[in-house]
């Protein structure tokens, strides 16, 4: 540490020079004008901001010469960047340090003054200093006592600083966001938009003691140190989770107003999160405009949703929110004219007329009513009182979704308004971010409604025009997201389809494994199946889902079901891509195919054929009664059973499976036809309930093929005098049955004549008094999986 503190001088420029300037860094030779710490772990110099536009900054060192990912941790002229060409920053005989645009304007300087030799030095600690020559105390001007938005270690923040967030992950102007001491000592974070401005950590409504907070030091100073313990004298300590360790470290306020601490080892190029001081970020004011709300989703990151009867503002700017696309005027926003739709788990923070205890929901609908400018209201139960408050809002800002949250917004919407939540949410969460760098301005005026004499409106914010500059907020924070480990379970609760254990594959990796999807192995209803080679040379089936559109998160949702799901007869799932309008997923390779490549190539005896009807029955079993979720496979058939090295089966493709809640039967989900003609139980036809059993009936559908050796999807050619018709394999065995009264003469008519007349009995003839137990019509005639099993242990070991 003391080491760090020693100062080593670069470029001392002493004031004997002729001239008026007495050193100056060119815009032109940017890369070689430069100056650069003793150990080498800082740099300042000009850095490319934009076309042809540049800031003096210091950021922390690179190996490669390309700074366009560099971390930056000041700036000089963070909003007004400087021309490329004749621009220079010089320090003057005066003792000033001016940076001058294009050779003319002064665009920044550090105002000092003095008749003494200057020298301008780049501390080890990111540090950039003014002082008198060789004179260590004394220091006229220092980069740290001017922060932009990062604090480094040991560098003091005080009462009169204030970190101020970039607008984006790639434009370094000042954006909403600021770190600050408050009046009352406390260190607080500010949203300060163009319309509104509000405080938003520590919550707003905790006085200081509730959020472990003191206001009584008023020293106002708060600093990082080395080993990852932030403290501020108003109590307010965080200690990173690397604490302890000395490695390079910054706390920055990120462009979406959370100040996280950062950590990497000297010489690694990634940060890691260790530390943040918002923990619910979904909370940070400001970050979805008006009447739109964020939702997190851990693997998509956050998006904001607008309002169900709202429309987006700017699909290019979350921050300016979404517009109702109805009209509402005083008159007849009556109770005949309009309705509430509730949203539940979605809170907007502030702009409330009242709180209101001990409402009840009628009341606090009737108030809402009244007021003309009420256009929602929040209604909850406060746990600690366990009495309602009810929220009529005015506005609709900084809203949050979040499952924690226990309470609902019921939003005013004309009676007419067909609106779905679900539609919503779904078409227009994502962002379109545009590409361009270059900075759109867009001029907003802001008009305050008139205000309704007799109601007092709390917490209004007025403002004048407001300049908004489009953005893409959120490229980089979902780039931080993917990429930091600490954000795998957030405090929300929600966890990330990685801790099922799934490898997250990225398209291109997966198109180089398949050569490009060369080598199709199979056809589901859902997707194309393609073998490919992963690169630690592991051979993979990758399947590639056709319903691209489906959205990331439900696919994920998806995903973690399936993550739950093992058993031996179930087919192995090793990761998925979720890219774009790609979603792919890696299994198992099963080198022997489907139970339909087997039997159409006789390469099952019957004893291989036994085993593979009980594997399958187990896995069924385990998928219908055993998982935490009732699991219907909905598509069993045998292009869906894979055979492994030891003919064991394996269950495949949960294309069309349906999750289906125990106890909890909601038949209308299955809204369309699932399965595959064939392999479907009369039920689907009828329309009759969907349970389980109608799993058992294509599982006997299947014995049935693997008994006769005969296709149900094609059915059987039947030769009835002069006319052929075609009939199904299950109405080709119930026939041939009712012709019959023995189970063994009925096996001898219709067992596989290409294995010949050597076979089990016992065993053909439990399968096959299985199989046609399973296709009954009536559905409550069917066994249960686990019934089946049992039947089939029974004769496992039997030989006759
Ligand atoms: C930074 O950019 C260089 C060159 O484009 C690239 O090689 C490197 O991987 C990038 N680093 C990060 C952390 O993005
Ligand atoms: C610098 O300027 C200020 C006023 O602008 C003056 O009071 C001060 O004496 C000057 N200092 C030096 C060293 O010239
Ligand atoms: C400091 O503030 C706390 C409340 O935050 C109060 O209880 C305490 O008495 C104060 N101490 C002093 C010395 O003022
Ligand atoms: C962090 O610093 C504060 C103030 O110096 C101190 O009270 C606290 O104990 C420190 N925390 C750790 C973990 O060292
Ligand atoms: C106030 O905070 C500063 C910095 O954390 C600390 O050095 C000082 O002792 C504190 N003063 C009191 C009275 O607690
Ligand atoms: C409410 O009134 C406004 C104008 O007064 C009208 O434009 C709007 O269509 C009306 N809305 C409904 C739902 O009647
Ligand atoms: C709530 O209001 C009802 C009557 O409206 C009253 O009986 C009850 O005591 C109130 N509860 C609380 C907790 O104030
Ligand atoms: C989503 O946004 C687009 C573009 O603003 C708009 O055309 C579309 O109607 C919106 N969809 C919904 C469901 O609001």
């Amino acid at each position: 540490m003391a080491s760090l503190l020693i100062i080593f001088a670069i470029l001392i420029f002493l004031l004997h020079f002729q001239h008026s300037s007495s050193f100056s860094l060119s815009v032109e030779k940017h890369e070689e004008d430069i100056i650069i710490s003793p150990k080498g772990t800082f740099t300042a110099g000009f850095y490319p901001v934009g076309e042809n536009a540049y800031s003096f900054a210091i950021w922390f060192t690179q190996k490669h010469k390309n700074l366009a990912n560099a971390t930056v941790v000041w700036m000089a002229n963070r909003d007004q960047p400087v021309n490329g060409k004749c621009s220079r920053l010089s320090l003057l005989k005066t003792g000033n340090l001016v940076l001058t645009d294009a050779g003319h304007f002064d665009v920044w300087s550090t105002n000092t003054n003095s008749s003494k030799p200057l020298e301008l030095i780049l501390y080890d600690t990111g540090n950039l200093v003014l002082r008198e020559h060789n004179k260590i105390g004394f220091v006229l001007w220092q980069s740290f006592d001017f922060p932009t938005d990062t604090l480094l270690p040991d560098q003091s923040f005080t009462r009169h600083m204030k970190l101020v967030s970039s607008k984006s992950g790639n434009k370094y102007s000042s954006g909403f966001y600021k770190l600050f001491f408050d009046n009352d000592n406390l260190l607080r974070l500010l949203y300060d938009g163009p319309q509104v401005s509000s405080i938003y950590w520590p919550s707003p409504w905790l006085v200081s003691w509730d959020a472990s907070r003191s206001s009584n030091n008023s020293s106002r100073v708060a600093k990082l140190d080395v080993l990852g313990n932030f403290s501020s004298s108003d109590d307010f300590t965080l200690k990173t989770s690397d604490y302890g360790t000395v490695l390079q470290r910054r706390l920055t306020l990120d462009f979406d107003g959370n100040v996280r601490a950062y950590s990497r080892k000297h010489g690694q190029e990634k940060w890691l999160i260790s530390g943040q001081f918002h923990q619910q970020p979904l909370k940070i004011h400001g970050i979805c405009g008006p009447n739109s709300y964020s939702i997190n989703n851990p693997k998509t990151g956050r998006k904001c949703v607008c309002l169900p009867g709202y429309n987006r503002i700017n699909n290019q700017d979350w921050s300016q929110g979404c517009k109702p696309s109805f009209q509402l005027s005083c008159n007849n926003k009556t109770e005949s004219k309009t309705r509430f739709q509730r949203l539940p788990h979605v809170d907007f923070y502030g702009y409330d007329y009242l709180h209101q205890a001990n409402f009840t929901y009628k009341q606090c609908k009737q108030f809402c009513l009244r007021m003309c400018e009420c256009i929602a209201f929040q209604y909850r139960l406060v746990n600690d009182e366990g009495v309602f408050y009810c929220y009529p809002k005015s506005q609709l800002r900084n809203g949050f979704s979040s499952p924690n949250f226990q309470g609902s917004i019921y939003l005013r919407l004309p009676k007419r308004e067909h609106v779905s939540v679900h539609a919503n949410v779904i078409k227009n969460g994502s962002l379109v971010c545009s590409r361009n760098d270059g900075v759109e301005q867009l001029k907003k005026s802001y008009v305050e409604d008139k205000e309704n004499g007799s109601v007092k409106i709390i917490l209004w914010f007025a403002s004048g025009l407001g300049v908004i500059e489009a953005l893409c907020f959120f490229m980089i924070w979902f780039f931080l997201f993917k990429n930091s480990e600490h954000f795998v379970i957030d405090n929300q609760g929600y966890v990330l389809a990685g801790a099922t254990g799934f490898q997250k594959f990225t398209y291109s990796e997966l198109k180089q494994a398949t050569k490009c999807f060369s080598q199709e192995i199979g056809k589901g209803a859902g997707g194309t199946v393609y073998k490919g080679l992963l690169s630690d040379n592991r051979v993979v089936a990758i399947k590639r889902l056709h319903e691209a559109n489906k959205e990331e998160s439900e696919f994920l949702a998806e995903l973690s079901v399936i993550g739950r799901l093992n058993h031996m007869n179930l087919i192995g799932m090793w990761g998925y891509c979720a890219e774009g309008k790609h979603r792919l997923l890696v299994f198992e390779y099963m080198e022997k195919g489907s139970l339909t490549d087997n039997l159409s190539s006789n390469a099952l005896n019957w004893g291989k054929r036994y085993k593979i009807a009980l594997g399958t029955a187990k896995c069924l079993a385990y998928l219908h009664e055993e998982c935490l979720e009732w699991i219907l496979h909905c598509d069993i058939k045998p292009q869906n059973i894979l055979i492994d090295s030891n003919y064991q089966p394996k269950v495949a493709d949960f294309g069309l499976s349906k999750l289906v809640q125990r106890n909890n039967f909601d038949n209308s989900s299955f809204s369309r036809m699932r399965g595959t003609r064939g392999y479907m139980g009369p039920e689907w036809i009828f329309n009759l309930p969907i349970t389980s059993k109608v799993d058992v009936y294509s599982y006997g559908v299947v014995l049935l093929e693997m008994i006769t050796g005969k296709s149900a999807m094609t059915g059987i050619l039947i030769t009835d005098g002069e006319k052929t018709h075609n009939e199904s394999l299950v109405t080709w065995v119930r026939e041939k049955r009712r012709n019959l009264s023995e189970m063994k003469s009925l096996v001898e008519q219709i067992v596989d004549p290409t294995l010949g007349s050597n076979y089990d009995m016992v065993k053909l003839e439990t399968l096959t008094m299985v199989a046609l137990k399973c296709v009954e019509e009536e559905k409550d005639m069917r066994p249960n999986m686990s019934e089946v099993v049992e039947m089939l242990q029974t004769h496992e070991h039997d030989s006759s």
